[in-house]
């Protein structure tokens, strides 16, 4: 071993001492607040414009007064950045864009000083074009990374010019397929060209890989988020996908996933995964970027009653759609509480591909009373609860209004259908001075947000009804109660379409949790006793708007529009 590699791992060793210590009990992942952080646009230290990794640093006092467990940071490794970073070229380095390999070492050191645990995101389903393996494996049939990627020869076409095999579209737009004269083969890529999807039958690919998250591992960090984990492997016959109608925004058919999506194989891999990742010290976690229909297809991506691959596939709540309805929330609730064979599920709202739910739930008028109420419910519920950089303030989808603007090829591509992601990854707003403080720079990679004047932490931080200190008081409920922290769940009222009530029971520790997800006054008044809860008197914790409360020994209480309510019960 190196004298690198063998400090790397001494580092990691010790701080994985340091954190143990802290957190001895229950894995730590279980019920954590994992704060997801897109670099390029949290903290800019060098005046580029560009978000880095010291900015993150920077940024630690901030995050820890917050209270979260750990970061996931998005990719920042080598990379053509054609997908921002989702399109590696290196897996064991740091693109000088977002600093050195010392500057990340000094930001776990330093995360760990905070409490804080880093984790990384693991793009495992396909490489850069740019790529060694990728450069390689184009060049020649009989190259050592030829098999690195999936190919194939195509069909015979007219004027003895070769077809794609098949109809699969890539996500991004287009056929999934894409010629190369120099092997006079297609290869595959479920996202953009420049992103070609790997080869997992290769055993090779998942050395290499394997190799590549151990090198992490090595310097502390304390597990990965695995992009598009679902997409590894495809259909060895490469089938026609069937069409289930229409079209989407790139104007391409509809087509089923199955021959591309949730293959069987893909779990044993996830299997070797965990195993490897059990074998380091301190709980290491694999999250997965699961979008499955059902809850209960989650399920499988824990290992069932095995719990043997994948400790937080994110439940991204797909059957909420675009609007917050009780009776929806009550069944997804209760479906995370008896589909998963006891697993936690790690609730998302809000990420860097998806509109803000600041915008996605509000009417316009009610924005602010939605977001504390979407606060209450990811740190309340039994989960562990993901919080996307900026949602803890309110920050806004900015999205392009001329397709001059965008950044985001998809955007460019699939204009004016399809805007692209640029909305949901403007500069974090830490003040009302130039560019928000995320930067020096007056050229932003993207524009800052023009409501960053008064969406900002620092004005926020001093006022105590705003947006941020909800989120504070609650993550320092949720740390503090014993119902929140460890409690069981169980769903109060359960015929109000408009009201989600659920009370968290740990022994004698009690929280009832009620929110109003409509326009109109609602009248709370929970049969505790039915519910089996002894209890029957509420004391208000938190309140949104500011002043509710319960009276009587039987407690009713009005909750007003939009109204998001935590309460002790006594
Ligand atoms: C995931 C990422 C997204 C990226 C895609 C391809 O969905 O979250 O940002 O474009 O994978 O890597």
């Amino acid at each position: 071993m190196s004298t690198r590699a063998w400090r790397a791992l001494v580092l990691g060793s010790l701080l994985w001492a340091i954190m143990g210590a802290a957190h001895a009990a229950a894995p730590w992942w279980r019920g954590a607040v994992i704060y997801e952080i897109y670099p390029r646009s949290f903290q800019d230290s060098n005046g580029d414009g560009v978000g880095d990794l010291n900015g993150i640093t920077t940024r630690l006092d901030y995050l820890q007064a917050l209270g979260v467990d750990a970061i996931w940071i998005t990719p920042f490794y080598p990379s053509p950045q054609v997908d921002f970073g989702y399109d590696i070229a290196d897996y064991q380095a740091v693109d000088p864009l977002y600093g050195t390999l010392t500057d990340f070492d000094q930001l776990v050191r330093q995360a760990a000083r905070h409490h804080i645990r880093v984790i990384l995101d693991m793009v495992l389903n396909h490489t850069s074009d740019q790529h060694p393996w990728f450069l390689d494996a184009a060049h020649s049939r009989s190259a050592a990374h030829h098999d690195f990627y999936v190919w194939s020869d195509g069909k015979p076409g007219p004027a003895g010019k070769p077809l794609p095999p098949n109809n699969w579209v890539s996500l991004f737009g287009g056929s999934a397929w894409r010629y190369t004269p120099a092997v006079r083969q297609f290869y595959y890529h479920l996202f953009y060209p420049q992103q070609p999807d790997l080869n997992w039958r290769n055993p090779q690919v998942e050395q290499a890989m394997t190799g590549a998250m151990r090198f992490w591992l090595d310097r502390g960090v304390a597990g990965f988020r695995l992009d598009a984990i679902t997409a590894l492997f495809e259909d060895l016959q490469l089938r026609d996908a069937p069409a289930l109608g229409g079209l989407n925004a790139q104007g391409d058919p509809i087509l089923s996933d199955v021959y591309t999506s949730n293959l069987p194989e893909v779990h044993d891999v996830m299997r070797r995964l965990r195993a490897m990742t059990d074998s380091y010290p301190g709980n290491r976690v694999l999250i997965g970027e699961t979008y499955v229909p059902k809850t209960s297809d989650l399920d499988a991506w824990y290992g069932g009653a095995r719990h043997d691959e994948l400790q937080l596939p994110m439940d991204t709540l797909v059957g909420l759609g675009n609007r917050l309805d009780g009776a929806t929330l009550r069944r997804l609730l209760y479906e995370a509480q008896t589909q998963l064979h006891g697993s936690m599920p790690l609730f998302v709202f809000d990420n860097h591909d998806q509109v803000r739910s600041w915008d996605r739930f509000g009417d316009g008028a009610n924005n602010a009373l939605m977001a504390r109420l979407v606060a209450v419910l990811l740190l309340t519920a039994q989960d562990a609860a993901l919080i996307y950089q900026g949602q803890e303030i309110g920050q806004t989808t900015a999205t392009p209004t001329r397709v001059e603007q965008v950044k985001d090829p998809i955007g460019i591509r699939g204009w004016p259908k399809e805007k692209g992601r640029d909305g949901e990854r403007t500069p974090m707003q830490w003040t009302s001075g130039p560019q928000a403080g995320f930067s020096t720079n007056p050229n932003t990679w993207l524009p800052v947000t023009a409501n960053f004047r008064t969406v900002n932490v620092s004005s926020e931080s001093a006022d105590p009804h705003s947006l941020l200190n909800w989120y504070r008081a609650l993550i320092a409920l949720r740390r503090t109660s014993p119902a929140l922290r460890d409690g069981r769940t169980v769903l109060l009222e359960a015929s109000d379409a408009n009201v989600l009530s659920y009370a968290r029971v740990a022994g004698g520790s009690v929280v009832v949790v009620a929110l109003n997800l409509s326009a109109t006054p609602r009248i709370f008044a929970p049969d505790l006793a039915a519910a089996g809860v002894s209890a029957t008197r509420l004391h208000t914790l938190l309140s949104s708007p500011a002043g509710m409360s319960a009276s009587g020994v039987a407690p009713t209480i009005t909750l007003a529009p939009y109204a998001a309510w935590v309460a002790a019960a006594r």
